[in-house]
């Protein structure tokens, strides 16, 4: 079975099942070209808040916003607690013509929850519904019928796992997909994401399910879409690590061979994305915002085996890299290390 496949999310038709995760802090336009230079097939801005985008929607929200280059299809992300504001919120997403509109229903984010939003609405499933439904009516009537999906967690808490309750309302108001981080509120980012929920959805939905959790090495993501039969993976903390993980993984699925990425590939491609960077901020801000890229791209990606994946000496290197102020200075510090 051909595992790297097409996926129509609605009237929305993509060439591939490779997808860039929502990381907040990380993926924004910068990484997305980088990933999607990388194939990725789809990918999608971190979360965005309705309400400063209806309260000032020429402000900082732009830059969240805006379409790579090289971006054919993205996903803006909204995150709200009220679904007439969410609604609202979507109409205004107009001028940037996003090919999908995502509802955050996983974000754990303490000052997300305490507002009703993000995982919060999981323990209200009738608000996630009524949002879907205003931003299905926003979307029809502003953005051409752009598709809407959601991306929600397994549930609260171990004792209240309902995403199938809150997949089928999701769905039943109009989301074309849904992507399901299979860890609960509780869990946060750590511990072992349980990909039969995965599984489970997907056997109860017939709108395509995007699988997230846990996807590092090509290997994850060919287990994850053979094993729980999803349309799609949604690499995360694994792309921040390594962005090269699409075209290794790609290569995998249709060649069933891959290799593992040279710590100068990564460290090429976090050197893309710095450039990139100060072309929209200038060159000392896209230096200090890089800092974590640089340092994620530099730790042990989960390759491992068969590489090992971070590179040897790499706490050093990041001592130094965590004071980088400017282009030059990364240049030397990786000349330094004999990287690059
Ligand atoms: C630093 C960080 C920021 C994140 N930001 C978002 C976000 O803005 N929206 C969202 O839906 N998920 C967000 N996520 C969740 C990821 O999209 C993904 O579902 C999760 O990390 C599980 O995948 P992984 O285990 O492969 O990293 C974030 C995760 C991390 C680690």
């Amino acid at each position: 079975m051909n595992l790297y496949r097409s996926v129509s999310i609605g009237p929305l038709e993509l060439p591939g099942n490779l997808f860039l995760a929502p990381v907040a802090g990380f993926s924004g336009r910068a990484f997305r070209m980088i990933c999607v230079g990388e194939g990725a097939n789809f990918s999608y801005t971190e979360l965005v808040s309705a309400e400063s985008l209806i309260r000032n929607p020429a402000g900082p929200v732009k830059a969240l916003l805006r379409r790579g280059d090289n971006e054919r299809r993205y996903a803006v992300q909204l995150f709200g607690s009220d679904p007439l504001r969410v609604g609202q919120a979507a109409a205004l997403l107009a001028p940037w013509r996003p090919d999908a509109v995502d509802i955050n229903a996983g974000c754990p984010v303490p000052k997300v929850i305490k507002t009703g939003a993000g995982a919060a609405l999981m323990r209200n499933p009738s608000v996630l519904g009524r949002m879907v439904e205003e931003t299905v009516r926003a979307s029809r009537e502003c953005l051409g019928g752009a598709p809407v999906t959601v991306k929600m967690r397994s549930g609260w808490d171990s004792s209240s796992v309902n995403y199938a309750e809150c997949a089928r309302i999701a769905s039943g108001a109009g989301a074309a997909m849904i992507c399901l981080h299979p860890r609960t509120r509780v869990q946060g980012y750590g511990g072992k994401s349980d990909w039969s929920h995965i599984a489970d959805l997907v056997s109860r939905l017939s709108v395509p399910v995007a699988g997230s959790g846990d996807l590092y090495t090509p290997q994850d993501a060919e287990r994850m879409l053979r094993e729980t039969g999803c349309a799609a993976v949604m690499f995360a903390r694994g792309a921040v690590a390594n962005p090269l993980v699409f075209s290794q993984t790609r290569s995998l699925l249709v060649s069933g061979g891959w290799r593992p990425a040279a710590p100068e590939e990564k460290i090429r491609c976090a050197f893309r994305q710095l450039e990139l960077l100060a072309g929209e901020t200038g060159e000392r801000v896209a230096s200090i915002m890089m800092r974590k890229q640089f340092c994620a791209c530099t730790k042990g990606s989960g390759e491992s085996p068969p590489d090992g994946g971070g590179i040897p000496g790499g706490a050093a290197l990041r001592n130094r890299l965590v004071h980088a102020e400017t282009i030059a200075e990364y240049r030397r510090i990786f000349h330094d290390a004999g990287i690059g």
